[in-house]
């Protein structure tokens, strides 16, 4: 099959979370179940200096937005065993410092640049010579894909290969004031609540969701989550409608890169097999970090955007009280500055007990994930995560909220004590999670019980082999829609 791809973030060539990992995993995945794979992508600043090998494709945009016409040039990136990348350039719009946004401000044309983007995604997808079989799009930056395409279909496109729109996080639907509209050349018709208006506004997820052919999220829970008012982000009667072409498909881990055995990031190799080397790891990172170093003391890690998302607030109530116990937290993230004030306060009532590092860092992401006996993610809600199937193969036990792809990844000591893989708890209050971190404690004075859940975090597979079968089938279900 051919497989166009569309995402505002591919890894490792731009990355605000885990939708970076997704895309690029999921591309590689394609490609090495025998599949032809193109990824369009914007070129931000920077990658051009660091992938030399990008060629110029001959190949112009010049598209309408609006009152106006954008011009942009292309770039390509081929790989051995790999999804070729088509870079969109368009220095005004992607020639920034961030990506979305800059010193905690979101860009104020952001409704511009993505939809400026997804006009060339729907470009290549009708003229390039190499005809996609299906195109695949993420997130609400490209949502309007489907939209757009059914339009150019009754616009002189004949015959127009299906989308599918992966939702990543309902939370994000790229609302912006009604005259954004305007942008994207649409007919008035489309800016109604069947289509792309939500109260007067622009809601770009929503107009993909009413579009697309299918419509997936990354796990089976959240497929059902958002279909309920509490967690339907105001779109759950659409999603309801929508249901029979609504699927939810767990994400893979991608275990080239995450890894304990061949990694460049750690301090010691370990498998499961010979675990003493994630104690070097441990000690390692203690003193990296510099707090006292010793393989007694249970070690607490956090890797995260610091959003409301991520479960930040009843965290910190949860830490501030078990940290009188006998334990240390170590924590990598950035996000809204008052939850990095949270943290750094955390810090300073704690010095010898937390570390925190506000910033963004894949070595020690990777050393953290290594280093840690308990990795903490009480997320209100997550479609997916990725970080604590990471843990789970760094042997690093997380203690998870059951919300989202949380639930669907983790099995629960408490459940399930011979095939435990994590702990996990229901309610979203610091009480409840700071019961779980107690729980891990006294799973964690139980050595034979606490390397047995480590053994059985370490062989979960999530291996993006099964994960691309469920794309592959998904992709087929909607073949000949058209
Ligand atoms: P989300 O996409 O909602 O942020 P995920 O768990 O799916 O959550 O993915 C997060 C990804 O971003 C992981 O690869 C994680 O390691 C990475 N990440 C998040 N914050 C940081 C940070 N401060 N430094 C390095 N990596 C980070
Ligand atoms: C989003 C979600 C996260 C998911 C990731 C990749 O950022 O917040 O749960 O793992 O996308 O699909």
């Amino acid at each position: 099959m051919k497989i166009l791809l569309a995402s505002s973030e591919v890894y490792p060539f731009s990355k605000t979370g885990g939708l970076a990992d997704m895309v690029g995993a999921l591309g590689r995945a394609l490609v090495k179940a025998g599949h032809e794979v193109i990824i369009v992508t914007p070129l931000y600043r920077g990658i051009q200096a660091k992938y030399p090998a990008l060629k110029k494709v001959d190949w112009e945009f010049d598209l309408p937005l609006g009152w106006r016409r954008i011009k942009a040039g292309l770039w390509e990136l081929k790989r051995r065993r790999e999804a070729t990348i088509y870079f969109v350039d368009q220095p005004g719009y992607f020639d920034r410092a961030g990506i979305y946004l800059e010193n905690n401000l979101s860009y104020a044309d952001n409704a511009e640049r993505y939809i400026f983007f997804s006009k060339c995604v729907v470009n290549l997808a009708r003229y390039l010579p190499w005809r996609p079989d299906v195109v695949h799009v993420h997130d609400w930056q490209v949502a309007l894909v489907p939209v757009l395409m059914a339009h150019e279909k009754g616009a002189g496109w004949g015959n127009p290969p299906p989308a599918c729109l992966t939702i990543h996080n309902l939370a994000y639907q790229g609302i912006f004031p009604g005259e954004a509209f305007e942008l994207t050349d649409l007919p008035l018709e489309y800016f109604q609540p069947g289509a792309v208006e939500y109260f007067g506004m622009l809601n770009c997820l929503k107009g993909g969701i009413a579009y697309a052919d299918l419509i997936t999220t990354v796990s089976p829970r959240y497929a059902r989550e958002i279909c309920t008012e509490e967690l339907g982000c105001g779109l759950d009667g659409l999603l309801r409608q929508r249901q029979d072409r609504l699927i939810g498909i767990l994400n893979g881990v991608d275990y080239s890169e995450w890894n304990t055995n061949k990694n460049k990031h750690l301090p010691k190799a370990y498998t499961v097999g010979r675990l003493a080397g994630k104690q070097v790891n441990k000690l390692e990172l203690q003193k990296q970090l510099g707090l006292p170093v010793s393989e007694a003391i249970p070690l607490f890690g956090t890797i995260s955007r610091l959003a409301e998302q991520k479960g930040v607030d009843i965290q910190l109530g949860a830490l501030a009280e078990m940290l009188n116990t006998n334990m240390q937290f170590v924590i990598l993230g950035s996000g809204s500055p008052e939850y990095e004030r949270g943290y750094r306060d955390l810090a300073r009532r704690f010095p010898d007990k937390v570390s925190v590092t506000i910033g963004y860092d894949e070595t020690l992401a990777h050393r953290i994930e290594a280093g840690c006996d308990f990795f903490l993610m009480p997320s209100r809600f997550e479609p997916c995560g990725l970080n604590q199937m990471y843990s789970l193969r760094y042997g690093t036990i997380p203690v998870v909220r059951a919300t989202g792809g949380l639930d669907d990844s983790v099995v629960d000591w408490t459940q399930n004590a011979a095939q435990a893989t994590g702990i996990k708890f229901f309610d979203y209050s610091a009480r409840s999670l700071a019961r779980a971190i107690r729980k891990s404690l006294v799973l964690y004075n139980q050595t034979e019980l606490f390397k047995q859940c480590q053994k059985n975090a370490m062989k979960a597979d999530f291996s993006w082999d099964k994960t691309v079968e469920e794309y592959l089938k998904a992709y087929q279900s909607i073949q000949g829609l058209k």
